[in-house]
């Protein structure tokens, strides 16, 4: 099993029956999700879950795990989500996927939310991935130069030599800030930019954070 699978399946360990659960994005939340999945349909796991993107939500579908939409919760009782880089007080930075707003959305209303990464995504400081932030179309080259002055080098994210398109109908812009030591000043002046929808730093979101190493163990961090 690899890292990413073990940390999954850690975190899936901790969804008891009747639970309202938050299904994440990505590749380490795709193991989760085939988790859940082998749960509800081996052992009979009650659940209802609410995705964070489409494709997460076509994966569940194809397992057969039952779904909700906000019209019939208010919270979650666990969330389980990946992320692109965590550091020792639990603070991510998240968006690699591009699903970063409804990953936040699903976040602010959730009990217990866990972090599940494999070892290289554990950092000392946030930002070397460069931060994703989810923006407007409109005046975009307005927004990108903001950003800018806040001291990110952003790159519009690109797919097929045109700019992504996330789930929202929005654009990404990965910011290259160098070193994020203070997320939540930075997460603040972002989302105060006209044009920024949302960014990719999730600050005092996760309660426990569970690490999957190559040689096979885990850690636990709350
Ligand atoms: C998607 C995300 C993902 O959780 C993040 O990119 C990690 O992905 P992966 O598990 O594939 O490394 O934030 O928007």
């Amino acid at each position: 099993m690899n890292a990413k699978q073990l940390a999954a399946e850690a975190a899936v360990a901790l969804i008891k029956d009747g639970m309202k659960v938050g299904l994440g994005t990505g590749s380490t939340a795709y193991f989760a999700i085939q988790k859940i999945g082998q749960r509800v349909q081996e052992e009979g796991l009650k659940v209802t879950c609410i995705a964070t993107s489409i494709q997460s939500e076509e994966l569940a579908q194809s397992l057969k795990i039952p779904m909700v939409g906000f019209e019939q919760l208010e919270r979650l009782d666990i969330t389980i989500d990946g992320a692109d880089e965590a550091d020792h007080h639990l603070q991510l930075i998240k968006g690699g996927g591009g699903a970063l707003l409804r990953e936040k959305i699903i976040a602010y209303i959730t009990d217990h939310y866990v972090t599940i990464v494999d070892e290289s995504k554990y950092v000392e400081t946030l930002g070397k991935f460069y931060l994703p932030v989810e923006i407007v179309p409109f005046g975009w080259q307005r927004t990108f130069d903001h950003i800018k002055t806040l001291g990110g080098a952003p790159h519009l994210r690109q797919r097929d030599n045109a700019p992504y398109i996330t789930d929202n109908g929005n654009y990404i812009l990965d910011c290259d800030f160098k070193t994020i030591p203070d997320p939540e000043s930075l997460q603040t002046k972002l989302n105060l930019i006209p044009g920024v929808v949302e960014c990719g730093l999730f600050v005092n979101k996760t309660q426990t954070l569970i690490i999957g190493y190559n040689d096979g163990s885990i850690k636990t961090h709350k």
